[in-house]
């Protein structure tokens, strides 16, 4: 690519500072950058910065919003409030959605020294932000961690029964991969060193919504923290983006820790569903045929099709939930996974054929042409199917 001629900085149009140096080169000082992962919390951001400018007063801060393309316009809006705050900054992200990696990229895109994570919607207690600033700044600290778990901490309002059982037998379960004994891995609310980040950043799963953990996961050695109890508060606008099954994302990450790079998690569940696909195809057979009493040809395309549709929709529901379609689109989103199927079918029995004529034993050849036609199917359906996000 050829560099336009204007791509250079702009230095002799930068204002001038009473030295005669530009302005816009005075250093950046923040001790903390707090990045505030957005989706729909437009309501939530004024007071969230207030409480924030509240909780750290004298204190240099940066607070980064990183928005996944918000229907209700929180990225416009966290950009006005950065007009006429120079602490604040939008980072705006589009066709994507995911937690994890919002606070990765935000952190990546601060400076300061110390970062931290917390909810937008002021289920954070801010007046934590002061106490573990400092003692990052001045113990031997690496990690403060806001806790629902340790004395004095609580999670109650904030959680419905379901949700907070499922919390804590992840907690538990995650435990066991960690060298640090932390209470609430879980937690959304937390600050670290930079070096801590840089550290383990490029090991880093970004999956699911559970940056905290992966963080203690990556770091693959104990973490000198610190946690600090607080009492995980109502939301105040807006609704809550986690639903029962981000349990579910938090097991990808589990297994995609476990599985190094070698199978990703999304083409493990993808290949869990079909499985769930051939009980659906032989149940529906079984009945049409021996129950039911239909010509054969008849209850093995009636057996096909359910299979594929159970498939499409335990896959939008699972596999695809961060891209999940949903209303009109389901109609099309059938339609093209259909259409791929159908050439993955073709694929696999062409290529058992082939490799059964060559002389491969007859389970061997049917499982190259299944295991082929999965992976085509997989990689034509996460284009074809699922290539929007909303
Ligand atoms: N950029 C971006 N992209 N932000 C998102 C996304 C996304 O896909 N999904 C959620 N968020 C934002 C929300 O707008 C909110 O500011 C924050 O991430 C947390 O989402 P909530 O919907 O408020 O989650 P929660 O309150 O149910 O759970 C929180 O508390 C738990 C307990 O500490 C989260 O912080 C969990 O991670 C945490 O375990
Ligand atoms: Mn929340």
């Amino acid at each position: 690519m050829t560099e336009p001629s204007g791509a250079r900085p702009a230095e002799s149009t930068a204002p001038e500072a009473a030295d005669g140096s530009p302005a816009s080169i005075a250093p950046r000082a923040s001790r903390l950058a707090l990045i505030i992962p957005t989706y729909n919390e437009r309501a939530n951001l004024p007071s969230l910065v207030a409480a924030v400018e509240r909780a750290l007063p004298g204190i240099a801060w940066e607070l980064i919003v990183v928005d996944d393309d918000s229907p209700d316009g929180t990225a416009a809006l966290a950009r006005d409030m950065a007009r006429a705050d120079a602490r604040l900054h939008c980072l705006q992200r589009l066709d994507r959605r995911g937690l994890s990696t919002a606070c990765i990229e935000g952190i990546l895109a601060s400076t300061a020294p110390v970062v931290g994570v917390m909810d937008a919607d002021l289920q954070h207690d801010p007046a934590l932000l002061l106490p573990m600033l400092q003692a990052l700044e001045q113990d031997e600290v690496e990690l403060c961690i806001g806790s629902r778990y340790v004395q004095g901490g609580s999670a109650t309002s904030g959680l419905s029964p379901g949700r907070q059982r499922i919390s804590e037998l992840a907690t538990r379960l995650g435990s066991l991969f960690l060298k640090s004994r932390v209470s609430d891995p879980m937690s959304g609310f937390f600050l670290l060193r930079r070096n801590l980040f840089e550290e383990c950043m490029h090991r880093l799963s970004g999956k699911g919504y559970k940056l905290l953990l992966d963080i203690l996961m990556a770091a693959r050695r104990p973490v000198a923290f610190r946690e600090f109890a607080y009492r995980m508060r109502p939301r105040e606008h807006g609704e809550t983006k986690l639903d029962s099954l981000v349990a579910l994302e938090y097991l990808l990450l589990l297994l995609d820790r476990l599985l190094g790079r070698v199978i990703p998690a999304r083409f493990a569940l993808f290949l869990l569903v079909g499985l769930s696909g051939v009980a659906v195809h032989l149940a529906v057979l079984g009945t049409s045929f021996r129950l039911l009493d239909s010509g054969f040809e008849f209850a093995q395309v009636l057996a096909t099709i359910c299979a594929m549709s159970s498939n499409f929709l335990l896959n939008n529901a699972l596999t695809y939930r961060d891209r999940r379609i949903r209303g009109l689109g389901l109609i099309r989103g059938l339609l093209s996974f259909y259409l791929a199927c159908s050439l993955g079918a073709v694929i696999n029995v062409m290529l058992a054929s082939t490799v059964f004529a060559a002389g491969i034993p007859w389970w061997l050849a049917g499982l190259i042409g299944a295991g082929v036609a999965s992976v085509w199917n997989y990689a034509v359906t996460s284009v074809l199917t699922w290539n929007r996000i909303r």
